[in-house]
């Protein structure tokens, strides 16, 4: 891949994904540093999928496409807001219309700041809007999966107000589809990203990263691949036996206690 980022070593060309139609929301970008949900768009397309690129900013989704086009793959630009529940249904139709079947949706759109309901009604409800909408096209695919991201703001005290509650409501979400979809075939899993280097997540400075880099079991730096490569799993057939489960991606930050990386943190 050429888009900046850890992962970009790696080639993110297969075939996992042939044959298939993902739709990825918040996939937008600017530039060449990318979020999670462009990342995962790059990677898909590279894996053969024919890729929905959903996100509130046409010009972000048309610059994912263009990235995805750069690579060889197929992406289909869609812009919705994902809070409101009409202009789903039409991106999830049009995007059925034009690659024929939808099998894979990744919910990454995210958004840390606004009113309560807002926050709410983008992270939460955005998801179930897109997962519900995708429901009856999902239900005729052979692999449907349908991956969630929340944050570890979800499970750890942050301070994160709306955004950590409505990400913990993106946990229960998982739970509960994944338990009313099972029969229809459909698996629905959950990504649990920790203190990436992604636009959302570069606040800060240079100072703030190193910092980040430094609070995790590993002390490297996290970005938006690390989350696409965990997506691809959970989107493809290797993980065919998993569902309803909640999978952190944040070099073990959760599994630390404050006075464990105390030292860390503090030595110079
Ligand atoms: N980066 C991190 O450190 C981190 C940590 C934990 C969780 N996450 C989660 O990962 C996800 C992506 O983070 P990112 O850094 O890649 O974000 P990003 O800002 O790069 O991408 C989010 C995209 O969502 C789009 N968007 C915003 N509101 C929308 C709406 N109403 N409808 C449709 N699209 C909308 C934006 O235009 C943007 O392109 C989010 O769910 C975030 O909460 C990120």
């Amino acid at each position: 891949m050429t888009a900046s980022g850890a992962g970009g070593h790696l080639d993110g060309h297969g075939t996992r994904l042939r044959g298939l139609g993902a739709l990825v929301s918040g996939a937008g970008s600017s530039g060449e540093f990318l979020g999670t949900g462009a990342a995962t768009a790059v990677l898909f397309a590279a894996q053969g999928a024919v890729t929905g690129v959903l996100d509130v900013s046409p010009e972000r989704a048309a610059a994912t496409c263009h990235l995805i086009e750069r690579q060889g793959g197929t992406g289909i630009a869609l812009t919705a807001d994902i809070a409101d529940q009409e202009s789903v249904r039409a991106a999830v139709e049009k995007f059925v219309a034009a690659a024929g079947r939808l099998d894979v949706v990744v919910n990454n759109t995210g958004v840390t700041t606004g009113e309560w309901d807002q926050v709410f009604a983008v992270n939460a409800k955005g998801a179930m809007l897109v997962s519900e909408a995708a429901h009856p096209h999902l239900v005729r695919s052979p692999a449907a999966s349908v991956v969630n991201v929340s944050s570890i703001a979800a499970i750890r005290g942050f301070g994160a107000g709306a955004y950590a509650a409505s990400k913990g409501a993106v946990l229960a979400l998982t739970t509960d589809h994944a338990y009313r979809w099972g029969p229809d075939g459909i698996r629905v899993n959950c990504l649990v990203p920790g203190h990436l280097n992604t636009p959302i997540g570069s606040q800060g400075g240079a100072g703030a990263r190193e910092t980040r880099r430094r609070a995790n079991l590993l002390g490297t730096e996290g970005t938006a691949w690390d989350l696409a490569w965990a997506a691809l799993f959970l989107a493809g057939p290797e993980s065919r036996w998993i569902t309803g489960a909640i999978l952190p991606v944040d070099a073990g930050t959760t599994m630390a206690t404050g006075l464990g990386m105390f030292g860390r943190l503090t030595q110079q």
